[in-house]
């Protein structure tokens, strides 16, 4: 299994609980999008899979291992094979575009490499072809505050596929791009995930893109995962259901956060 989540709950520092007994599993290659309202518990299911939040009940193996329970060298290196694409990410002022996407593999370089990275980047062949991928290859040596949302969302995932990474996260990855961008976006994971074999896993919050670029559809509702089934056999009453209230449940708020300014932290 690539991830196996058994029984997860997850509580904020301020005692907000944003996930209760989560099971859920996928296997090396799977392809699966979580869906849902805002406030459903997407993002720190992602975090949990990331390997970046630690659940205070249930199971968790990410890769095979259980992050909790490995070195802070041992995560370090198990972080370095998961790539994710934030939804609403730091930045960094005046990094340079190429120095974003090439800070994928910092977590696999010796710190030598990834300093001098920093300060000469080194495969600008391998950047230039990551970001044609989201059409951005004529912005390789502008400064990611330059911008706009959408363009830094595009250098986020830019960034995760030069990672190659394992496993493959996607915290509503295309939510600041038009249609035709979005579906263009998509379908660069997609083709990366497939020609990798990575797991790829993504939160959405449009419905038809999941159901068209994803063979298998979690709903997730307050914190709790409400289906998961092939994309055939979700229907329109699930999704009714799954969306029902969503503008008067809490949480709402949330879809008017800031674009997704992360990505090109360093
Ligand atoms: N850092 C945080 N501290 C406290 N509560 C949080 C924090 N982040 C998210 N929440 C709450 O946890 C719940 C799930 O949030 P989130 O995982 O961001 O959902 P989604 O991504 O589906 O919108 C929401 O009620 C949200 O308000
Ligand atoms: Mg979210």
């Amino acid at each position: 299994m690539s991830v196996a989540l058994d029984g997860v709950g997850f509580v904020h520092a301020n005692g907000h609980r944003a996930l209760t007994g989560i099971s859920l599993s996928a296997g090396a290659g799977e392809r699966l999008a979580v869906i849902g309202p805002s406030g459903a518990g997407k993002t720190t299911l992602m975090r949990v899979l990331g390997a970046a939040l630690h659940p205070v009940e249930g199971r968790v193996a990410v890769l095979d291992v259980d992050p909790w329970k490995l070195s802070p060298s041992a995560l370090r290196k198990l972080r370095a094979r998961i790539a994710t694409v934030h939804q609403a990410p730091p930045i960094a002022p005046r990094l340079r575009v190429v120095t974003a996407v090439l800070s994928g593999r910092l977590g696999e370089w010796t710190l030598p490499r990834a300093i001098a990275s920093l300060l000469h980047p080194s495969d600008i062949a391998g950047a230039h072809e990551a970001l044609t991928r989201v059409s951005l290859q004529d912005r390789l040596f502008d400064r990611c505050d330059r911008l706009s949302g959408g363009q830094l969302q595009r250098v986020g995932v830019a960034r995760a596929m030069y990672q190659r990474p394992a496993l493959l996260l996607a915290d509503e990855p295309v939510s600041a791009l038009d249609p035709t961008l979005a579906d263009a976006t998509l379908r660069e994971l997609v083709a990366q995930s497939e020609a990798t074999g990575a797991t790829f896993i993504a939160s959405l919050h449009a419905v038809d893109l999941a159901l068209h670029w994803f063979p298998r559809i979690v709903g997730m509702r307050e914190g709790r995962v409400v289906f998961d089934r092939p994309r055939d056999e979700v229907t329109q009453e699930m999704l009714t259901a799954l969306y029902a209230n969503e503008h008067t449940a809490q949480g709402a708020a949330d879809s008017a956060v800031p674009m997704h300014l992360a990505v090109c932290r360093a």
